[in-house]
């Protein structure tokens, strides 16, 4: 048999960083990232360009189950791709943000995700980043960080960014809406936005991304994960 494939999971809320910092600490071990929000932003998207219903639940599983994605990543921006279209801004919108929230509450959807996201960890390792990443899909990666940041902090990440794009938002609106998928996110009965009970919680409200990125490689370090 062989040897298991390492996987550092990141979990938590939007707007706490997980992204940022997955992407770094991938690249700075040369792993494999896998971006599990990006999957149900493409159910949704899919979902959304046939016309699918909002409530149709076994559609959206079948689209989960089926639709071709790629991830490629080139230079600095990893690109998405969707049946060969690429989709890397289309998915970020808050109108598929949102749909991703609901259709994430659904478990066929969830359940038609799962080996697709197992199938991502391949040597020499995996940064799993997500909701659920070391609760169910990775319950047993060696390393599970549940990152977090004040909701006012996560809503002025997100305005901040949003700016940069060079989109228009309101920070209350954001904030309200960040409220609005956190409750959702954690109140829902399958694989609920929490942290495994072996997770390593850390708070980056007050941390910028280096001093994030300094305690998960120390982490790794000191479960002898990488030198
Ligand atoms: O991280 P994100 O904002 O791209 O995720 C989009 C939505 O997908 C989010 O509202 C919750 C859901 N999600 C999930 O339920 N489980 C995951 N592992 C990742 C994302």
């Amino acid at each position: 048999m062989n040897p298991p494939v390492h996987v550092v999971t990141l979990d938590g809320p939007s707007g706490s960083g997980k992204g940022t910092i997955s992407r770094a600490v991938a690249r700075r071990l040369g792993w494999h990232l896998l971006d599990s929000g990006a999957l149900y932003r493409l159910v949704a998207l899919a979902g959304i360009e046939r016309g699918l219903e909002p409530g149709n639940v076994q559609a959206h599983a079948r689209l989960a189950g089926t639709m071709a994605v790629r991830f490629e990543a080139a230079r600095d921006v990893e690109h998405v791709l969707l049946e060969g279209r690429e989709v890397t801004d289309a998915i970020r919108t808050e109108e598929v943000g949102q749909s991703a929230s609901r259709v994430a509450a659904w478990p066929a959807v969830r359940e038609a995700l799962l080996e697709r996201q197992r199938a991502f960890a391949v040597p020499p390792g995996l940064v799993a980043d997500g909701r659920d990443m070391g609760t169910v899909v990775f319950p047993q990666a060696p390393l599970k960080i549940f990152l977090t940041a004040s909701p006012e902090e996560r809503a002025r990440r997100r305005y901040n960014q949003l700016k940069q794009k060079g989109s228009g938002a309101s920070l209350s609106a954001l904030s309200r809406e960040i409220a609005e998928r956190d409750a959702r996110d954690s109140s829902r009965a399958t694989a609920p936005l929490v942290p495994a009970p072996d997770a390593v919680v850390i708070d980056s409200t007050r941390l910028d991304v280096e001093a994030v990125l300094a305690q998960v490689i120390e982490l790794g370090r000191q479960r002898a994960l990488w030198a």
